[in-house]
């Protein structure tokens, strides 16, 4: 500890001039570096598991074993300063180096305080909101001895039958980078030294959403063009935003697994987009390569998930069994391998873990920063504009909260771990306000609220219709919370029919069927398939798993404190047959178009969505102005700038999330329909109008052409700004000169 005690001295000591600083520690990670064994360096590489709650398979790894915890260099699970502290004392004071642990874990959308799962929160197209609630899970998992988050997950998504569709922001490349990075910032906050500054992990690289039938782990088989143009943006806005670490995925892309894949790991995410930071292997997916069938002895996986450039074996412990002889025979470079514990002691370093290997792990903070009031507090507000009205016939909703009575049905409206979904890190079902527990809360006194728990998710039996039936006939409204469990989606949930489970449909047919009004809350972690019976209810709310504050913020809603604002970030298919189906599809040669034959359409459903990407309702009404545009001409290195008029045609203030499209209408490659090319969210008063103004510029234009060069080319644009996807409120103009983006002078990352 000495050595520690005088680095910490003259860490503080020279703190002023940081060149110094920077010289002291780049000395330090140089000088343990030459003093460390080729064991030890690898041990470095290698992540030990100790998660209570397995988030994979149990592996038999044979007579390997982990490295032990003294001379590993990172913990995956270990959380809690107690925990952290008791593992880093082991590791410092017990090892010849005295290198402390990285603490990782997957804090995704909440640490104690649990938020909005990311694809819920999507539905706010909040880039601050997300900056926010990534703030403060970065601050109470640091304060509870926690470096490193394995988030944000940044996968595009457009197929809901794939469970991890509810970790990630949903359909569109544009929506996703913005969120993305605005994640990362969040996770970083003021940046090291700060003790809240946490590690961040942009995750699955790349194309996992693309799962052929929505199979978790399934091969991905998309073309280099849709991996650069809708699967990559997202991941090149997270390095952009200077993401700590990126993991690759489960899948295989065009035959070659991520893990094993140089092209994508190396020449793109080191060579082409300048990635300095770690690449940590996702659970026991080096082990895995064997299954790929592209390695017949964990030996030949660790060598080739190595040299393809991946720093971290999590779990597995191939490159602790192997590597050292796989550099000793010249199969794997030693100067690669001092790469990656190089960009390991780094890390630990802008923690200040060489400085004081305890300085996260601190009692009185972590009692100060879990679960705070004004944590719970932003946990409501994220779940309030998480939240996207689908429907409302006759302004059902709001409800008045001083009703005779109303009857709340579902298991899933007393549903505590539903609320925080999968991936809920520390969160806890009972710090959660249930469904009901937030309308009993919201009502007056002498409401008479009623529950019946018969519709399950997780049952098919069906009983006591008669009563259900009796009850619903009584009740002045009926409130029907239907969806999914938690644990039916999220990693390796995927599911191939995406109705109703259980045996909510035949329960919400009766409750329909009684005659009295019925309002439908899904919870649910996915796009479902509404059946009939979903689209007979009068009034239907999209909530998602909203988290620690679910119960509060779904009757904020319900009964008016809050008018919805939430739009959808993908698509509502009408049948699982459509799928995948996305609002920036391509034109084809037969455009679909209802009615007509001959064209790219069903014979037997509507070929398009039931809800469109980027759609929602508010208790009030919106009216748009056609767009205004600075120009109908203009050069490519000009900027656009595109204006309407906003107006709150309703009774009662609201907020509108103004959405606009771009389309390239000839261009030398096949173009998508429309693509989101800006957003921004308005709050009006009943009546008020506001001038909403976007600026475009190349950036917006581009297009990758047949070198994956971005360029813009001559020709004419639509511009469409509108409520959601589907709008037709357009103008037109014109670029007038082609020319690569790197000569417009523009170069911001997407
Ligand atoms: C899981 C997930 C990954 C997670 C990791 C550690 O398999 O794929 O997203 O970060 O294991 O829990």
């Amino acid at each position: 500890m000495k050595f520690y005690r005088q680095l910490a001295l003259i860490y503080l000591t020279l703190s002023m001039t940081g060149g110094a600083v920077q010289a002291i520690e780049q000395d330090t990670v140089e000088d343990l570096l030459r003093q460390m064994t080729l064991q030890e360096k690898i041990d470095q590489l290698s992540q030990l598991g100790i998660q209570t709650t397995p988030t994979g398979p149990v592996i038999d790894y044979g007579e390997l074993s982990p490295a032990p915890i003294n001379t590993v260099g990172s913990v995956l699970g270990a959380y809690g300063v107690e925990q952290t502290r008791r593992l880093q004392e082991q590791a410092v004071n017990q090892s010849r180096l005295h290198i402390p642990l990285l603490f990782a874990f997957d804090v995704i959308h909440g640490y104690r305080t649990i938020f909005p799962v990311p694809l819920a929160e999507a539905a706010a197209w909040d880039a601050d909101l997300a900056y926010r609630t990534a703030r403060a899970a970065a601050v109470e998992a640091t304060a509870s001895g926690v470096h490193w988050t394995y988030a944000p997950m940044v996968d595009i998504a457009r197929d809901p039958r794939w469970g991890r569709v509810v970790e990630g922001a949903g359909e569109d490349p544009f929506l996703g980078a913005a969120l993305a990075a605005a994640k990362v910032r969040g996770f970083h906050g003021a940046g090291p030294p700060d003790r809240s500054f946490m590690l961040a992990t942009a995750k699955h690289f790349v194309a996992y959403g693309a799962a052929e039938g929505g199979r978790d782990y399934n091969v991905a088989d998309v073309s280099e063009r849709t991996l650069r143009e809708v699967y990559f943006p997202p991941f090149q806005a997270a390095v952009a935003a200077g993401v700590d670490a990126i993991m690759p995925s489960f899948n295989e892309l065009a035959g070659v697994p991520l893990h094993s894949n140089t092209a994508l790991l190396s020449d793109v995410l080191r060579n082409q987009w300048r990635f300095t930071g770690l690449t940590i292997s996702d659970a026991n997916a080096v082990w895995e390569l064997s299954q790929h069938g592209i390695a017949d002895v964990p030996g030949d996986a660790a060598r080739l998930a190595f040299n393809a450039g991946i720093d971290i074996e999590m779990v597995s412990h191939a490159y602790r069994g192997f590597l050292p002889s796989l550099v000793r025979n010249g199969l794997v470079p030693v100067a690669a391998v001092d790469d990656a514990v190089r960009r390991v002691l780094k890390a630990k370093q802008r923690l200040g873990l060489f400085a004081d290997p305890y300085r996260y792990s601190d009692e009185a903070r972590q009692r100060a920063s879990v679960l705070t009031p004004q944590h719970r507090a932003l946990a409501r507000e994220a779940a309030q504009q998480s939240i996207v009205l689908l429907k409302n016939t006759d302004a059902l909703l709001p409800l008045p909260k001083h009703l005779r009575n109303l009857l709340v049905v579902g298991s899933l409206a007393t549903d505590a771990q539903a609320t925080i979904g999968p991936w809920s890190a520390q969160g806890r079902a009972d710090d959660s306000i249930t469904i009901l527990q937030g309308i009993r809360n919201a009502v007056a006194p002498n409401t008479e609220v009623v529950y019946l728990p018969d519709a399950s998710p997780l049952s098919q039996k069906v009983q006591n219709l008669p009563a259900i039936r009796q009850a619903a006939q009584k009740a002045q409204v009926v409130i029907a919370v239907l969806g999914e469990s938690a644990d039916q989606s999220g990693e390796a949930h995927s599911r191939a029919d995406l109705g109703l489970p259980g045996n909510q449909d035949v329960v919400l047919r009766a409750l329909l069927d009684a005659g009295q009004p019925v309002i439908i809350v899904l919870m649910n972690g996915r796009p479902l398939v509404l059946s009939e019976n979903v689209q007979r209810a009068p009034a239907l709310l999209e909530t998602w798993f909203l988290g620690t504050e679910m119960g509060s913020a779904v009757a904020d809603i319900l009964f008016g404190d809050v008018s919805p604002s939430g739009k959808l970030p993908i698509t509502f298919a009408r049948s699982v047959g459509q799928i995948p189906l996305y609002y920036a599809h391509k034109n084809t040669g037969r455009p679909p178009r209802e009615g007509e034959s001959w064209v790219s359409a069903y014979i037997d459903t509507p070929w398009s969505p039931l809800y469109p990407f980027g759609f929602g309702l508010s208790y009030t009404t919106f009216s748009y102005s056609t767009p205004r545009l600075s120009a109908d001409r203009i050069a490519s290195t000009d900027t656009l700038t595109v204006q309407v008029s906003v107006t709150n045609t309703g009774q009662r203030a609201g907020d509108e999330i103004v959405q606009l499209y771009l389309r390239d209408d000839v261009a030398s490659v096949t173009r998508p329909v429309r693509q989101l090319r800006g957003f921004r969210k308005v709050h009006l008063e009943a009546g008020e109008t506001r001038s909403v103004s976007f600026t475009l510029d190349a950036q917006d234009f581009a297009l990758l052409d047949e070198h994956w060069l971005p360029v813009v080319e001559a020709g004419r644009f639509t511009v469409f700004v509108g409520a959601d996807s589907t709008t037709a409120n357009q103008a037109w103009f014109d670029v007038t000169d082609s020319r690569a983006l790197s000569e417009t002078g523009l170069s911001r990352p997407p």
